[in-house]
């Protein structure tokens, strides 16, 4: 099994190579010198590489900025996966694309399930939303898999920034009305590798980290593990906010919390804590540091 990810120098695609190797499977990755809304770069890597599945990590993914550039992002997170579609499709190989809960409304109480209707409510979301739409309609063989509040080690995310702050600032406000799941890019490429070795099964798919919290809970719970394990030397208070005091260009779903019931049941998943997937992170930001 020879795997081709797009989007190899991203946070996901980083990992998900890395995690490839350690599992023993082939993997050949591709950043922007394949660039995916290009058909005949496409075709051509396509004809030049023996290859039995993609996994699409490729995308535009600077939410806000979406906002402004709807056209730039439409053209990676639609036009690119609808690319890839056509020509997976024309070979008989199977696509797996990476998407977000950002094409849902992010209505709560319960968890988003994958029958949710489609009703993104930003330029980003957009562009995604419309991106799946091309998949599943293209190639047959189509795994969608959706995620969120995504952090791992080769990317800017919000524990970075969080230590960053906690180690600078005397006290922070995090944002206390936004549910989700935190969810680190291994345990993620964890369950694209059993999608691979499973094979069978298309269709779409949420997969998150277990839990349910607020950003604020997740800022507490970094500084408390950071401190316990001397990435930090002090403790500042956090106080709890609402989305309301903080303005952004894209509007975000207060309800990004994802049942994850579909995925387990069908390729026997163990889906780990947010709270245990942190602990490994932050052990990896310790050793990354020494
Ligand atoms: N990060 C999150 O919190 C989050 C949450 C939910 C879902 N997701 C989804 O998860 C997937 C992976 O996200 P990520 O955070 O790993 O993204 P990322 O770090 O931004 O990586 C995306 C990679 O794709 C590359 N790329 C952009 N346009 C391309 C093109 N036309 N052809 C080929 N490569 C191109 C980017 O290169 P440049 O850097 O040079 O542009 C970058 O290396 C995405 O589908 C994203 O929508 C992410």
């Amino acid at each position: 099994m020879k795997i081709w990810i797009t989007g190899a120098s991203g946070m996901l695609g980083q990992d998900l190579a890395a995690q490839l190797k350690q599992v023993g499977m082939e993997c050949i990755g591709t950043d922007m010198g394949v660039n995916i809304t290009d058909r005949v770069a496409v075709a051509d890597f396509l004809d030049g590489n023996s290859v039995d599945f993609v996994v699409n990590c490729a995308a535009y993914t600077a939410v806000d900025k979406a906002e402004s550039e709807e056209d730039k992002a439409l053209a990676v997170n639609a036009i690119g996966p609808e690319t890839l579609a056509l020509e997976t499709a024309a070979r008989g190989i199977g696509i797996i694309h990476i998407s977000t809960d950002y094409v849902l409304n992010g209505t709560g109480p319960a968890p988003l399930t994958e029958g949710a209707p489609l009703d993104p409510q930003n330029a980003y979301g957009r562009t995604k939303a419309k991106g799946e739409i091309r998949v599943l309609m293209i190639n047959p063989r189509h795994w969608i898999l959706r995620t969120a509040w995504l952090y791992g080690i080769h990317g800017n995310n919000f524990i970075k920034t969080m230590l960053r702050l906690m180690a600078e600032k005397e006290k922070l406000k995090v944002v206390n009305d936004q549910w989700g799941s935190p969810t680190w890019t291994v345990d993620l490429a964890q369950a694209i590798i059993s999608i691979v070795k499973t094979n069978d099964h298309p269709g779409t798919y949420h997969f998150s980290d277990e839990g349910c919290i607020t950003w604020h809970t997740f800022a507490c719970e970094i500084q408390k593990q950071a401190i316990g394990l001397g990435l930090l030397t002090r403790e500042i208070p956090i106080e709890p906010v609402s989305s309301d005091e903080y303005p952004t260009p894209a509007k975000r779903p207060l309800w990004s919390v994802m049942d994850k019931g579909l995925i387990r049941q069908t390729f026997s998943l163990q889906v780990p804590s947010w709270k245990d997937s942190l602990s490994a992170y932050l052990a990896l930001e310790v050793a990354t540091r020494a």
